[in-house]
């Protein structure tokens, strides 16, 4: 038995020598040590040995065990090894090949104009107020001087909430009273704001208008403050806006919060004021309604209308990115059409 023993040993031993992968050095390890491998059964079969052989014989098995054992390990590091290198080999990276660009996302086109804007006004001494979406019919409507049942209020076609008094914001005009009440020291301080955000509005939507927009607010109080300085701001924002060149023409108009009130045109750039399709045929493009703050919009602020005066303004954002680039459609600044958010 000693012999069968050297001769497994032997041929294991050869055999192993000859193993290239995994498979086969799993192969070889349950055909000889494994639990029904030939050793393992030799080991078994002891009982049949005598007495004095059975020792003699174990510790020679177990010599071969620990021989066997430890070329497996040899075997199977070598096998390792050899999967390890030809796995990073295979991953390699190819630094010949060319690298795939990666398309740089970009600023959606009212952002840009929404920046631009208070960079304007910033530089003019006005600073950003954030006011709310979420308003109350007081601020939106009332303390507007636009009463419950006052035909101003067709002029916006609004979206109520379940919550009797809350509404979406109509105008950015909301934010005056709050502006006005938390940063003008109780009517003691002069102001000079710009209230940017989305409004939203219960409208059919066309190419020229949609349910939701953005609009930037502007109001200055002060003392002495005067329609001059009014035609005379709004002027010089649209000479940095638009152009050095730009022209503008006030129209007398209606707004329940100002009084007088007017709206604001600027001349065609698209055609110079000689009438395009774009400014239809007039000459002149709307890019704003404003006026002089009413006493009673004043008052609301906190502000006493025999002390103080101020001027207003609101634009729209998507308007006048729309006649910057000769846009034809309001609808595809919400849309999301890469194809139209890419060319910004
Ligand atoms: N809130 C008005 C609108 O949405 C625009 C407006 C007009 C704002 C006159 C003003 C203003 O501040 O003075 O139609």
């Amino acid at each position: 038995m000693l012999d069968q023993l050297q001769a497994l040993q032997a041929q294991a031993l050869a055999e192993l020598g000859a193993v290239t992968n995994r498979a086969e050095l799993d192969a070889w390890d349950s055909q000889y040590i494994g639990k029904k491998g030939q050793l393992t059964q030799m080991l078994r079969n002891m009982g049949s040995l005598s007495k004095e052989e059975r020792p003699i014989f174990g510790k020679a098995a177990n010599d071969v065990k620990t021989v066997l054992e430890a070329a497996y390990a040899e075997r199977e590091k070598l096998i390792s090894d050899q999967e390890l290198a030809h796995d990073l080999e295979a991953g390699a990276v190819d630094i010949t090949l060319p690298g795939r660009p990666k398309p740089t996302g970009g600023l959606h086109p009212s952002t840009r104009t929404l920046r631009r804007l208070f960079e304007i006004w910033g530089d003019m001494g006005f600073q950003v107020y954030q006011s709310r979406d979420i308003e109350t019919d007081d601020m939106n409507f009332t303390l507007l001087n636009i009463p419950p049942h006052h035909p101003a209020r067709d002029m916006q076609d609004t979206f109520y909430t379940t919550t009797p008094n809350v509404i979406l914001r109509t105008h950015t005009s909301a934010g005056q009273i709050r502006a006005m009440r938390e940063l003008g020291g109780n009517g003691t301080k002069p102001l000079r704001v710009v209230l940017p955000g989305m409004c939203y509005r219960f409208e059919q939507i066309t190419v020229r208008s949609e349910v939701q927009f953005h609009q930037m607010e502007g109001i200055a109080i002060g003392k002495n403050i005067h329609m001059s300085d009014l035609k005379g701001t709004i002027t010089e924002f649209a000479r940095r806006f638009f152009s050095p060149t730009a022209k503008l023409r006030f129209r007398s108009s209606y707004f329940p919060f100002t009084e007088p009130s007017m709206e604001i045109d600027v001349e065609c750039f698209l055609c110079g004021g000689e009438g395009c399709r774009v400014c239809k045929h007039s000459g002149w493009l709307e890019i704003a309604g404003s006026g002089m703050i009413h006493p009673v919009v004043l008052r609301n602020g906190g502000y006493d209308p025999n002390e103080w005066s101020g001027f207003a303004f609101g634009m729209g954002p998507e308007r006048m990115t729309l006649l910057k680039h000769g846009i034809s459609d309001i609808r595809y600044f919400w849309a999301n059409d890469q194809r139209f958010l890419e060319q910004f």
